[in-house]
């Protein structure tokens, strides 16, 4: 890390828990990679004390935030504004400071924007399955509708979650491309070359022999893979995946980039790709 100055610009994640978190890594290694005079690090905030958090963050000129677990959603009422995509999908995890307060973004999203276009992943006309209905699932449904996908179909073990978030996006967007099914009914999928996107938390560290769904005809039915999750770096959906014969990735890229794209903003600039390797590797380390 550069060395900390009177002009030394602070950032940081507020959250609870927040000491796991791998954002300071990435930030740090951004402001030096990039030459930033800036510095980041973590703030643990209870529930019930986000507002006070904010207010305070910009008196004390705290340039930007992130926002983790358990406040992305009360956030949104601490802030001077927030970008459509995020108040449409009622989830913010990165602030930006204005004059009279915090604008809010959704830089999860834009980060597995980012992710499946480096991947090429195409989500335009492309018919998708979403596994799982929490906050990721609810945000990415929001991406692919706003892509253009030909349908989205929303599978979770709890259907009516699924379908609170497929009612939402086709409201939200004017669109009748969402749809929510019961994750036991995924025989009655017929179609071919899904692109599936894995957003439960079934597969997670330490349950690394664990998918949603274990079926290889399923998988057979997909063109490619994308999990959420980045520990293990290689889950079991995505080795079923593979076994397949189908490309699969996992969240690693769509964490590197909502960092980066919480820092551009931050800082009004863009990061080179030779910075967004070398970050990357540090990721990985
Ligand atoms: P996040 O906000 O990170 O997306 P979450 O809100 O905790 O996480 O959502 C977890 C998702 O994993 C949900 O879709 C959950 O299904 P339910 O809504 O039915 O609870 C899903 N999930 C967790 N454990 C599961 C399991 N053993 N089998 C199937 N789905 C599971």
């Amino acid at each position: 890390m550069g060395e900390i100055k009177g002009t030394t610009r602070v950032c940081g994640l507020i959250g609870n828990p927040v000491g796991h978190s791998i954002s300071p890594v990435i930030h740090n290694t951004l402001a030096d990679l990039c030459g930033i005079d800036m510095v980041y690090t973590t703030f643990k905030v209870e529930k019930g004390a986000v507002d006070t958090a904010v207010k305070g963050a910009h008196a004390l000129d705290i340039l930007g935030l992130n926002v983790t677990v358990p406040h992305k959603q009360e956030v949104i009422g601490a802030l001077e504004s927030v970008d459509p995509l995020a108040e449409a999908i009622g989830a913010v995890n990165t602030l930006v400071r204005t004059e009279h307060g915090y604008k809010g973004y959704n830089t999860d999203i834009l980060g597995l924007e980012r992710e499946l276009e480096e991947e090429q992943v195409e989500l335009k006309d492309s018919p998708v399955i979403l596994l799982g209905a929490g906050g990721a699932a609810r945000a990415i449904a929001f991406l692919c509708v706003s892509k253009g996908a030909k349908e989205v179909a929303i599978l979770n073990r709890t259907e009516e979650k699924a379908a609170v978030i497929a009612e939402d996006v086709n409201r939200h967007l004017q669109s009748k491309a969402a749809y929510a099914m019961k994750l036991s009914d995924y025989g009655k999928l017929t179609g071919e070359n899904y692109v599936v996107i894995q957003t439960t938390s079934v597969g997670l560290y330490p349950n690394c022999d664990d998918a949603v769904i274990e079926d290889e005809d399923f998988y057979k039915r997909a063109a490619v893979g994308v999990d959420i999750i980045y520990n293990p770096a290689e889950t079991k959906f995505m080795k079923l995946m593979k076994a397949q014969g189908k490309p699969a990735y996992n969240g690693l890229k769509m964490l590197l980039y909502q960092g980066v794209s919480a820092f551009e903003l931050w800082n009004d600039m863009k990061v080179s790709k030779e910075n967004i390797r070398k970050v990357y590797e540090n990721m990985q380390k």
